[in-house]
């Protein structure tokens, strides 16, 4: 069974082997075989809470079973704006390709969306990252622009119409 929980510090070991997982990490970071250790992962944890506790970043932890598998989040969120980047990492080969990236993708989403009351997401992907192009064009995402290597993607809270009653005027 799939689950999220809110990402804690606990979750430093998984983000150690996930950022230094070459595959996983080929298409997110700059330079994907610098590696990443423990106390990094800690610093980085500081500024996580701070920016956590400001609202300005909020990530899971992606389970499978008592398993944590990956993560993701919104980060520089904007309340009067309205809008967020997002971003998945599912950090094992063995749990991608399988649907969990858009399960997880959905709950996000519809985190930012219902419970937050974002009004738009945005996120940078990758144009050799054939997998995680098609999960944002399944999830609804629109093309919005490039920079260099990446491709700019947007995705808009759907409008619920208001149901409109109107009365047609009687002819006679
Ligand atoms: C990108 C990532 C999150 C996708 O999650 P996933 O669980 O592997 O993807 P899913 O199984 O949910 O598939 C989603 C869609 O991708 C597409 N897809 C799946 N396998 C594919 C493949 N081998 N080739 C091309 N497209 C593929 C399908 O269109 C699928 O939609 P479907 O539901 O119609 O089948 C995951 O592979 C991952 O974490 N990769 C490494 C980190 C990364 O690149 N993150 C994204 C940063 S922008």
């Amino acid at each position: 069974m799939i689950t999220f929980k809110p990402h804690t510090r606990e979750d430093v070991p998984l983000r150690v082997r996930c950022l230094n997982d070459y595959q996983t990490v080929l298409y997110v970071l700059d330079q994907p075989s610098d590696p990443t250790t423990e106390e990094l992962q800690n610093k980085w944890f500081d500024t996580y809470e701070e920016k956590f506790q400001n609202g300005i970043k909020k990530f899971f932890t992606i389970f499978s079973n008592d398993e944590s598998i990956g993560f993701m989040g919104l980060s520089n969120m904007n309340r009067e704006i309205g809008n967020a980047s997002i971003f998945i990492l599912l950090c094992s080969d063995e749990y991608r390709r399988r649907g969990i990236g858009r399960l997880s993708m959905n709950y996000l989403i519809g985190y930012a969306f219902n419970d937050l009351g974002l009004r738009s997401l945005y996120l940078e992907v990758d144009k050799a990252n054939l997998i995680a192009i098609n999960l944002y064009n399944r999830l609804g995402f629109q093309e919005i622009g490039e920079d260099g290597r990446f491709i700019l993607m947007t995705l808009s809270r759907p409008i619920s119409l208001p149901v409109v009653s109107f009365m047609i005027p009687s002819l006679v």
